[in-house]
């Protein structure tokens, strides 16, 4: 019998299951898991992940390994051990969640001792052969998709000194619609489930399909932009400081 394909997703809000986030993400877990996938969602919030302590004894003197004990090397094994990583992220300030970004700082172990220059970039060296395939959905408040460019070119940054590939991206504005205007999104949220299911059946995603979960929901920003403060109000309103 072959091995179901291996999903590990990992979430990087600090509101973990109870964040936006998490919905989209289980959107795109929905398509994979009936496509047959054997999916783990990991919360990097509620992960302990101490910093790296930039000794760099994980590459000269324990190759491949940290000395701090926390649940860092136990996530390094997974990672290894799926055949598509997701990534589920809101921006905060304008880049992922300090939790998230102290786990892809404490990936320092599975780089090697190798930098090389190419194509006028340096390059880090994994010392895995393993071409690491990459989902990302990324998500933040403000309407204007420009938000999302720091982190979207983050990862792509990454992955691309690791030599992984990411088979799509999916970005979502003013996040909070997800909640309050889910029908808004209806499209854009069947057309994730979707991307889940090619991802595990034809190993790709079709164009069509993430440009369906990429289509423009907002119409007008500044309209947006008015409800959140209405919002804020109301919230101050019920607190008792208007
Ligand atoms: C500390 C913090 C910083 C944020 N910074 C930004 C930002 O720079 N740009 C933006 O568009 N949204 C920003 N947001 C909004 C979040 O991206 C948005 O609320 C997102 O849906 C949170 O996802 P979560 O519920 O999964 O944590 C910020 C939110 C917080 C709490």
């Amino acid at each position: 019998m072959n091995k179901p394909y291996k999903i590990l997703a990992i979430n990087g809000s600090h509101r973990s299951k109870n964040g936006i986030s998490e919905i989209m993400l289980q959107k795109f877990l929905k398509g994979a898991r009936l496509a047959g996938a054997d999916c783990e969602t990991v919360y990097t919030s509620k992960m302990k992940i101490l910093p790296c302590k930039v000794c760099h004894q994980c590459i000269v003197k324990t190759p491949g390994a940290c000395f701090q004990k926390d649940d860092m090397q136990a996530l390094i094994d997974k990672i290894e051990n799926s055949d598509l990583l997701v990534l589920a992220s809101p921006v905060y300030f304008d880049t992922m969640p300090s939790d998230m970004k102290k786990m892809f700082e404490r990936l320092m172990p599975t780089l090697g001792p190798v930098f090389e220059f190419k194509n006028g970039r340096t390059y880090h060296k994994t010392t895995s052969s393993k071409k690491q395939q990459v989902v990302s959905i990324l998500l933040c408040g403000n309407p204007e998709r420009e938000c999302l460019d720091s982190i979207k070119g983050t990862f792509q940054r990454i992955f691309n000194n690791t030599g992984g590939q990411i088979l799509g991206e999916f970005l979502f504005t003013s996040s909070s619609l997800a909640v309050s205007h889910p029908e808004l999104l209806a499209n854009q949220f069947e057309a994730l489930t979707e991307a889940g299911k090619e991802v595990v059946s034809l190993n790709k995603i079709n164009s069509e399909t993430i440009k369906e979960a990429n289509t423009e929901y907002i119409a007008d920003y500044e309209a947006d932009i008015t409800q959140k403060n209405k919002m804020f109000k109301e919230l101050r309103e019920q607190n008792g400081l208007l």
